[in-house]
């Protein structure tokens, strides 16, 4: 079906260099919660080779008064319509003033300045990435515009005690009437996007952070008075995360002081405004009561992704929204560098692939494929996604990978050099890390501006009489909306070479002097590429794509038993994890044959022998002893059942509990509860709790009755949230008879915490099946439940619709107008949160006829109604293509 869309998008292809640019912009704000009045003051430069007239981005503002060089405007020397200021008579040099009156405590989008909280206690703030500046002021709103900002608050001293911008603290005082001012200079230009500002009642947490080159920084969290003994994990984060890159990147912190804010008010994750952070407060709280392992270690990921952008984004910025990757990638990619040093390396690549494969796989097979360069857009903030994120990021490590540690660094030393204060494309990135290595990276820009996941065939043929191992690889892309030839890609493929005994080779490539080293990377550059190796005294097993070398979908005919024999053998621990991965996958295809397939057999088999294997790191087996996720299973079929994928993903974990058997399952969950007392965050204890969760939930598919018992008794005695919520979503999920009594009591217990309450509506989203559109519904008349906190709206319904296939794909389609129903009513408060939501939809072509109509019907109703935001019908549209 086509559609008529009222905007023309925007492309790459037509960037221009900005014909005006600001060298300085003074802004002077007084604050209150319905009316804000910001004046500006903007030098102006002008580029002589574009003549043309000052346009200004500005959205919903009133403008009060406007001058030029000192001179008042009058009506006919500029005009504001259509979201752009125009104005006739300015020249190189000039100076600009505006005054524009906005409204914060209507301001339901989230973006801009806005209000966090109740209009009696709660606080002002901004978030401005990536077009929210022009609701604040008129500006040229793009990233290459950047400006030295001197920024003056001013508010009534007893509602906005703390004033808050980005920059070095430059003077405050006292004003009449019980108002006081603030002033901030940042002497580092950057780009709109990176402005912040904070008011109101605020706590705070702070050290003093001395950097590798010497500088006094005063690093302080601020949140609201009853949650600021939750920000201590956050500040030691935040410190590890600065020696960090010193070490790592030899990058230091360059301002004098550095505020990080939490709010409960957000869209995103978290904001790396200049000097001036803001957080969803989900990811910089932590506390024992609140806070599951995996969310500790989200904090830490989220402070460290933030703090990173400092150097990668901020002083080296984008040139413009297609570059989104260049920070978001290369930032995700630090952030994961980062992780794996503070924890367990394997585990957090198993994590970061597991993610990739359930959010950015399904992107890049489905209607909403897109490059991580795109090459047009409409609205950017549906831009924000896995592909430019978490496919961006593995993008720069196989460039990292193909340059080495030491390469790497010298690569990033010379960007750094090159781009310090100014904003560049990917071109840059790469031929910065291309010259210092006198390589030539080009080919890896096609990875950049291609959509869509490549799949790597790859076949193996052994010559005994030669002693000759040649590896056949050949790539194929399918097509993605848009673009159906797809080219080439240079595709990283590190290997070893395991003899029956699972021991590695030494490898010889043809051609290559003879070497002891078991682990090689070749590169597959063409379409189809031999390898031959040399001296194999029998024919191996590979061990392909280690460490997920390249962001692909491996195709290799492994039998069970070669992939046992990895999953007992391999050294590398994501390419054991993957074995088993993949056997599971055989045995979920073969289940269908019955039960007893050697598949199954095989993979029950191995991980029953290593769950007595004592060597064998608790987190590890847990993540070994968990087959891939439903919209995993979902992704390599076409007809998709998602009813039949929950139940046939259940049976497989039945065998699996079966091989292990009961008492073993027993024993082994009662050694893990063992341990008593307060939670401890060493690896050692996050990882007993991950395997303790999931033996029983295997215990609960063999012993149900035994296992509710002793879930509820968890439940009772938990000590911190992760036993406390692993005990309560399995006696959730499973609809056990505990259920009710300890969701009540949760419930009461966590009236005054909304970190933790999301988490109470998440548990029950996330039940299986039909009854679970019955649980959503009846879960929006809580009064704690709200539409207008995203947190929240994403807690509830954003749970069910994608991380629930079974009860959101329910056989009769009642889920789907439920689902279209609530994103229109989200899309009149925050179109940014209803396009997120909207792109559960994705993948509908592919479910079976029943299911595929009725979603057919519903996204077709939804995309006629009057008044949809660009960014949901952009989705919308996109999605029914
Ligand atoms: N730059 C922020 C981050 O790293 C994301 C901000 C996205 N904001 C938005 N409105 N799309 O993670
Ligand atoms: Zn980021």
């Amino acid at each position: 079906m086509t559609l008529v869309r009222e905007t023309s998008p925007i492309r790459l292809r037509d960037y221009r260099p900005p014909a005006w640019s600001v060298e300085a912009i003074e802004l002077e704000i007084d604050l209150g919660i319905d009316s804000t009045e910001v004046s500006s003051r903007l030098t102006l430069r002008s580029d002589a080779s574009q003549p043309t007239p000052l346009r200004l981005d500005g959205e919903g503002l009133e403008l009060l008064a406007i001058a030029l060089d000192g001179r008042k405007l009058e009506a006919q020397d500029y005009h504001y319509g259509q979201s752009v200021l125009e104005i006739h008579g300015a020249r190189d040099g000039s100076v600009l003033e505006t005054r524009v009156r906005v409204q914060p405590a209507a301001n339901t989008t989230l973006e801009g300045l806005y209000l966090s909280g109740s209009r009696e206690h709660g606080f002002l703030l901004t978030q401005c990435e990536a077009e929210g500046f022009r609701h604040i002021s008129f500006f040229p709103d793009r990233p290459d515009v950047l400006a030295r900002y001197t920024v003056t608050l001013r508010a009534d001293r007893e509602r906005f005690p703390v004033l808050l911008a980005g920059g070095n603290p430059a003077g405050s005082g006292d004003l009449p009437d019980g108002r006081h001012w603030a002033r901030f200079v940042d002497p580092h230009p950057k780009p709109s996007y990176l402005f912040a500002l904070v008011a109101g009642r605020l706590q705070n947490i702070q050290r003093n952070y001395l950097t590798a080159d010497g500088r006094q920084v005063q690093l302080v969290i601020w949140s609201e008075a009853n949650v600021i003994d939750s920000c201590h994990y956050a500040l030691d984060a935040l410190e590890r995360s600065m020696r960090w890159d010193e070490r790592s990147y030899g990058r230091s912190f360059d301002l004098d002081v550095f505020h990080v804010v939490a709010t409960h008010d957000f869209n995103m994750g978290a904001m790396e405004n200049k000097g001036l952070n803001i957080f969803n407060a989900k990811y910089l709280l932590a506390d024992p009561d609140t806070s599951t392992d995996d969310e500790y270690r989200a904090v830490e990921a989220v402070v460290a992704h933030e703090y990173f952008h400092n150097w990668t984004g901020n002083r080296v910025t984008c040139r413009d929204w297609f570059q989104l990757s260049l920070k978001e990638g290369l930032t995700v990619f630090r952030e994961q560098q980062f992780s794996a040093d503070m924890n367990s390396a394997p585990l957090k690549r198993i994590e970061d692939v597991a993610l990739l494969r359930r959010t950015q796989f399904p992107e890049d097979a489905g209607p909403l494929a897109h490059p991580v360069r795109p090459a047009e857009y409409r609205e950017i903030n549906n831009f924000y996604t896995a592909t430019v994120y978490e496919k961006g990021s593995e993008l720069v490590r196989m460039v990292a990978g193909r340059l080495g540690q030491e390469g790497f660094r010298r690569g990033m030393d010379l960007y750094f050099q090159r781009h310090d204060g100014h904003a560049a494309t990917i071109e840059d990135f790469l031929a910065a890390l291309g010259d210092a290595n006198h390589i030539d990276l080009t080919a890896y820009l096609a990875w950049y501006s291609q959509a869509g996941t490549p799949h790597l065939h790859a076949k193996g043929e052994y010559d005994a009489t030669r002693q000759e191992y040649t590896l056949t690889l050949s790539q194929l892309t399918r097509p993605t909306p848009g673009d159906a030839e797809k080219k080439p890609l240079p595709i990283p493929v590190k290997l070893s070479l395991f003899n029956r005994a699972g021991q590695m080779l030494p490898l010889q490539l043809n051609g290559e002097a003879q070497g002891d080293s078991v682990e090689k990377v070749i590169v597959l550059g063409r379409p189809t590429q031999r390898f031959v190796f040399k001296q194999v005294p029998s024919a191996p097993v590979p061990s392909l794509l280690r460490g997920f070398s390249a962001p692909v979908v491996l195709e290799y005919d492994y039998s069970p038993d070669e992939l046992a024999l990895l999953l007992a053998h391999d050294v590398d621990g994501f390419n054991r994890w993957e074995a088993g991965q993949q056997l599971a996958m055989l045995a979920f295809d073969t289940l269908r044959d019955g039960d007893d397939s050697t598949a199954c057999k095989a993979w029950c088999n191995a991980l029953a022998a290593l769950f007595t294997h004592d060597a064998m790191d608790d987190a590890l087996l847990a993540d070994l002893l968990t087959p891939p996720g439903e919209i995993e299973f979902a992704d390599r079929q076409s007809e998709v059942d998602p009813a039949r994928i929950h139940a046939q993903r259940e049976t497989m974990q039945l065998r699996l509990a079966e091989r292990i058997g009961i008492d073993a399952l027993l024993a082994r969950y009662r050694a893990l509860a063992a341990h008593v007392g307060e939670p401890q965050l060493d690896a050692m204890s996050q990882a007993g709790r991950r395997l303790k969760r999931r033996v029983l939930e295997l215990l609960a598919l063999v012993d149900a009755e035994q296992a509710y018992v002793l879930a509820a008794r968890q439940y009772d005695m938990a000590s911190g949230m992760t036993d406390r919520l692993a005990a309560l979503s399995l006696l959730v999920r499973r609809c056990a008879p505990q259920a009710a009594s300890a969701l009540a009591h949760f419930r009461e217990r966590y009236a005054g915490n909304p970190l933790a309450l999301d988490k109470w509506f998440n548990v029950q989203a996330q039940v299986p099946g039909e009854p679970a559109l019955a649980v959503v519904k009846n879960l929006e008349s809580d009064p704690a439940f709200t539409l207008k906190n995203p947190n929240r709206a994403r807690s509830l319904l954003g749970a069910f619709a994608s991380t629930n296939p079974s009860g959101f794909h329910r056989a009769d389609g009642a889920a789907y107008p439920f689902v279209a129903e609530r994103l229109v009513q989200l899309d009149a408060l925050n179109p940014q949160i209803a396009a997120r939501l909207a792109t559960a939809f994705n993948g509908w072509q592919r479910l079976e006829p029943q299911r595929r109509s009725a979603a057919r019907q519903a996204l077709e109703a939804l995309v006629q109604r009057e008044g949809l935001s660009p960014n949901l019908s952009e989705i919308v549209g996109n999605v029914l293509q």
